[in-house]
């Protein structure tokens, strides 16, 4: 199950997505928002993140106007490691390298071709199991 949330700014982009997702047949979650009215990207980045750590969710996807705002409200939470993507090569790193469990994009950033490749590139991608990446993972981690 995918856990996937937006603002406003994101909340175009978002429709891209989860037609991409309906046409894969994947699974999710969707945290809202509803519309293109202004609302507060903190809101929809910690109901997404809440989701993945609790473990209903396997793995997010976040949008707001430029993926910045909401990349960083994520990251605020322990345990979420949310990657802000505009290209594939960075999408597949924050998997293999730092075990992303969250991808944010910027609806006004990206197109929703590049965007649906950066998402399909998070999503099948798995973390190397690399020590070193490990063990950096969990120096984030550590106090
Ligand atoms: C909303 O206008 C915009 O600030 C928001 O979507 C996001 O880009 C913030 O980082």
């Amino acid at each position: 199950m995918i856990a996937i949330g937006c603002d406003h700014g994101g909340f175009d982009l978002m429709q891209s997505i989860k037609e991409y997702l309906d046409g894969k047949g994947l699974e999710y979650k969707d945290f809202g928002c509803r519309d293109t009215q202004s609302v507060d990207y903190p809101v929809y980045a910690r109901k997404v993140s809440h989701a993945v750590l609790s473990g209903e969710c396997d793995k997010g996807i976040l949008i707001c106007g430029t993926g910045i705002g909401i990349s960083i409200a994520a990251n605020r939470i322990r345990g979420i490691r949310a990657a802000l993507c505009t290209d594939c090569f960075s999408a597949e790193m924050a998997r293999l390298h730092n075990n992303a469990n969250i991808v944010a994009l910027g609806g006004r950033v990206v197109g929703s071709g590049l965007a649906v490749k950066i998402v399909e590139t998070f999503l099948n991608t798995p973390f190397s199991e690399e020590e070193r990446h490990a063990k950096r993972i969990h120096l984030i981690e550590a106090e």
